[in-house]
């Protein structure tokens, strides 16, 4: 059976390798990438943001206008991650910002403009750019919910666009870019203030439930997420919006990318290391040592617990802090690193500086030390209060440190708890969102260290061995792209 190559474009409001601020952008690039792997042709969209590595000097390909009113005008600059051909929209009114989103905590106060524009210009260019319609176009989270509401609206009927599909991957549904009618004024379809299919009030519209009513097909990042989002509890209050597109929705379960998260190869860490016991002993060794000098920890062989995150609730630090300072009573050492909610980070500064000699927080967004914690430690704290897929904990298991999470979200499917089944056991999981349980799981985890290291190893090196290559998600996207293509 000869199966069509497909034409893609995604669109995402960052992508690693140009510009990051969570798992959004690790998906962005290496998806795009598998997929190209698979033979077929991807482009990614994107804002063509100040901070973007490399930006002023890459080709201008288009200057040109909004066609719909307001004539807003842009260019697009042609930038390349890996292999796949990048179109970044610049707009001196929206994107010449020090930040993406947010500043001192504090989101722009235009953001709804801002990605209400970047929709509509994403839709606007690809008929001046490419010779031929996308199959599909695969938006992401809030800031793209309204390309597939404008595919369908603005755009029925439209020569270019007739067989183009939409999708759209859910990757954080908490948050739903919610805005009063008159911020996105700049979009002629909301000027009535009455747009059932974007509206959650009189007044005020949410760019990912126009995007939930609309696109043809709809995925979460992991099966138990698209499962949550059928909850009220689960879905952040959007359960109904997700009822009513349940035949449309699916979870598939991210990747990892091994070309950037694979300790044999890692070009960040100071010992590579291969999955077999002799060698990741070494290595996870001396990785071990190097990250306690690095963040002016004791040299001491201890258990080793790691957490990287952005420092927001969503990560679970609530349960974390009240049995902090318990924890920390035993032997061993902990390195958290992240940025975020300034009072968090205060309340881990202020924990830190009481037990310097037994934990070290960064406040720092620093993908070097990521690597060298996850490479480093024992085990990864995962506790989060919810988790559409989670990346760090896959990321842990390919070094061969043993993810510590709760079982909510994409933890739940990706980690195999040690004490439900010992011999396929990746890590250790907690059900309950309670700081007496994260506390019973890491004094669990302590246990087996102190008592038992041979078999932590063991099951360090079964995590080591599991694969969640990118290739078995890209072959799902694509079934799924081939339903919304056939509906
Ligand atoms: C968001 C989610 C995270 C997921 C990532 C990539 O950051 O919070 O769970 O792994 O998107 O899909």
């Amino acid at each position: 059976m000869v199966t069509k190559t497909l034409s893609i474009v995604f669109v995402a409001s960052e992508v690693d390798g140009l510009i990051k601020s969570g798992g959004l952008a690790d998906v962005a690039k290496a998806l795009p990438k598998s997929l190209k792997e698979q033979g077929h042709n991807v482009q990614i969209v994107m804002p063509a943001y100040k901070t973007i590595a490399g930006r002023d000097d890459a080709e201008i390909t288009l200057t040109t206008q909004l066609e719909h009113w307001p004539h807003t005008a842009y260019q697009v600059r042609s930038l390349n991650v890996d292999g796949i051909s990048v179109f970044a929209i610049e707009s001196g009114d929206y994107f010449e910002r020090t930040e993406m989103y947010a500043e001192n905590n504090q989101a722009y106060p235009d953001n709804g403009e801002r990605f209400a524009f970047f929709s509509a210009a994403t839709l606007d260019l690809l008929p001046k750019l490419l010779g031929k319609a996308p199959d599909i176009i695969h938006a992401n989270d809030w800031h793209t919910g309204l390309i597939p509401y404008l595919l369908k609206k603005r755009y029925a009927g439209n020569d270019f666009y007739h067989q183009t599909r939409s999708v759209l991957s859910i990757h954080n549904a908490v948050f739903k870019g919610i805005f009063h009618y008159d911020e996105i004024a700049c979009l002629s379809e909301f000027k009535s203030h009455f747009v059932p299919e974007a509206s959650i009030s009189h007044t005020h519209i949410s760019m990912l439930k126009a995007g939930v009513q609309c696109a043809d097909k709809i995925n979460a990042v992991s099966p138990n997420y698209a499962k949550e989002l059928l909850t009220e509890l689960g879905s952040h209050g959007m359960a109904s919006d997700f009822q009513d597109r349940e035949s449309d929705l699916i979870g598939i379960l991210n990747g990892c990318d091994y070309s950037e998260w694979n300790p044999e190869k890692d070009s960040y860490i100071p010992k590579q290391f291969k999955a077999n016991r002799i060698s990741m002993v070494r290595g996870k060794k001396a990785c071990k040592a190097a990250l306690q000098q690095e963040v002016s920890l004791p040299q001491k062989d201890v258990a080793m617990y790691g957490m990287v995150c952005r420092l927001t609730n969503q990560k679970g630090i609530q349960y974390l802090l009240p049995i902090l300072e318990q924890f920390l009573k035993n032997d061993l050492q902990l390195v958290i690193v992240g940025t975020g909610d300034p009072v968090l980070a205060t309340h881990l500064t202020e924990i830190a500086q009481e037990h310097s000699d037994k934990f070290a927080f960064v406040e720092a967004y620093n993908n070097k030390l990521a690597h060298w914690v996850e490479a480093g430690s024992d085990f990864f704290i995962m506790p989060s209060e919810f988790e559409p897929c989670g990346l760090n904990q896959i990321y842990s298991m390919a070094y061969g440190t043993l993810p510590i999470v709760r079982e909510v979200g994409g933890l739940k499917d990706s980690v195999n708890n040690y004490d439900d089944d010992v011999e396929n056991a990746t890590g250790f999981s907690f059900k309950n969102p309670e700081p007496m349980e994260l506390l019973l799981v890491l004094m669990r985890s302590l246990l087996l260290y102190s008592q038992n290291l041979n078999e932590v190893k063991r099951v360090q090196l079964h995590a080591m061995k599991q694969d969640f290559c990118w290739n078995k998600a890209a072959l799902k996207y694509i079934e799924m792209y081939r339903t919304a293509i056939n509906s």
